[in-house]
């Protein structure tokens, strides 16, 4: 079992990554002294899967605990649901010493965790990340929120959780669709920080569903070493953060342009990375080794290089001048200087995205 914490002062905490541990979930909530009241919420699919697991432990453990199920979709991250969770909170008298409990991916961890930013104006919350992009991204710093229709993820708080309890063996029914998208994520780690574990993934991504607990383990916590750093760092997105959106800046024109519906979060950004590394070589930022190396590994792993749905490259390059993270009206890239290293940058030309976009329309 792995323990990393998360030093934000009176907001630190520990990721625990263990393999076959979500039924002991309930004593750790103990020991850091949470109120009798939880809810857990999750979602229709991970209910019958972990849910009544994690509800059994914490009953065991002496928690009177409730249950709200969201969709198992997207959509899920909507007012709606909010409302929903709200209702139960009131209906069984949650208090300010209460908490929520997310077991899911990190649709289930990003709405639950906004519930607790706002709810009595914030409760306390544990983070059950069972997908691997909610292992290694989603469960950790405390990004919370809902969409709006016109904007996903428009609507949030930073709200950190008091606890990550990370089971790999969770992983073991995950759609294989699924764990590519998570493998994005640690692509994303490895060419943002970490050459070794670059290193490692070139070596296992091939075989990835078939990897042992202790790969896995070792995987996701250097994933979840890195992000911790950055949080710590800069919780609130105003500097380094960034370079977490690696790959996200052309991935969510992407999703957004194709209504979520034809890419899974991972394959966006795989796209999205493919086209940073490109635009990094145009401005003479890097070089076509580091290109042709990342482009590989996310082959090998079985995600997208190239747009399969002939997408117009004049709407990508619209729909980036929409992005909420862009600076002073100008489109702020994280762009790759070698395996290990990225850097920030507003300055490139409009028509140097466009070339790079028109070269990666699969024919
Ligand atoms: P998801 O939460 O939609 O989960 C994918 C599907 O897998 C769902 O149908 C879910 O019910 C199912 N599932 C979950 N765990 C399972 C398991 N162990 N076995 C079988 N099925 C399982 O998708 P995701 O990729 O985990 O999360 C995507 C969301 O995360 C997006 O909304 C994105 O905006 C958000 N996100 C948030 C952050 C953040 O920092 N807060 C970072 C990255 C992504
Ligand atoms: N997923 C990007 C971040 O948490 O900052």
């Amino acid at each position: 079992m792995r323990r990393i914490p998360v030093s934000l002062g009176a907001r630190s905490y520990d990721i625990v990554i263990g393999d076959g541990i979500i039924g002991k979930l309930g004593d750790a909530v103990r020991d850091l002294g949470l109120g009798s009241k939880q809810m857990i919420v999750t979602s229709q699919t991970v209910w019958p899967l972990y849910g009544k697991t994690v509800k059994d432990s914490l009953t065991t453990s002496g928690f009177d605990v409730c249950i709200t199920l969201t969709s198992d979709d997207e959509e899920a991250k909507s007012f709606e649901t909010l409302t929903t969770i709200f209702d139960k909170l009131l209906e069984n008298d949650f208090e300010r010493n209460s908490g929520i409990v997310a077991v899911g991916g990190g649709v289930v961890g990003d709405i639950a965790g906004f519930a607790a930013a706002t709810f009595m104006r914030g409760i306390r919350f544990v983070q059950v990340p069972t997908t691997l992009l909610a292992q290694v991204d989603s469960s950790i710093g405390g990004k919370t929120g809902v969409n709006h229709p016109n904007a996903k993820n428009l609507i949030g708080a930073f709200h950190q959780p008091r606890l990550v309890w990370t089971d790999v063996g969770t992983l073991s029914t995950i759609p294989e669709r699924e764990l590519r998208s998570g493998l994005a994520e640690v692509v994303k780690y490895s060419v943002i920080a970490d050459p070794e574990l670059f290193r490692l993934l070139s070596e296992n991504v091939r075989s990835f569903s078939n990897i042992s607990g202790d790969t896995l383990i070792e995987t996701i916590s250097r994933c979840c070493s890195i992000k911790a750093r950055i949080v710590e760092q800069d919780e609130r997105e105003e500097g380094i953060r960034s370079i977490l959106n690696y790959g996200h800046t052309v991935g969510h024109a992407l999703e957004s342009l194709t209504s979520y519906a034809q890419y899974t979060h991972g394959e966006a950004i795989a796209i999205g990375m493919t086209a940073a590394a490109r635009i990094s070589l145009e401005i003479d930022a890097t070089d076509r080794e580091t290109v042709q190396l990342q482009e590989n590994v996310i082959r090998v792993a079985g995600l997208p290089t190239r747009m399969h749905q002939p997408i117009d490259p004049v709407e990508i390059v619209q729909q980036l001048n929409k992005d909420k993270k862009r600076r002073a009206g100008r489109v702020r890239w994280v762009l790759p200087r070698r395996i290990g290293e990225v850097f920030l940058t507003e300055d490139v030309p409009p028509e140097v995205v466009l070339r790079v976009l028109q070269g990666m329309i699969a024919s």
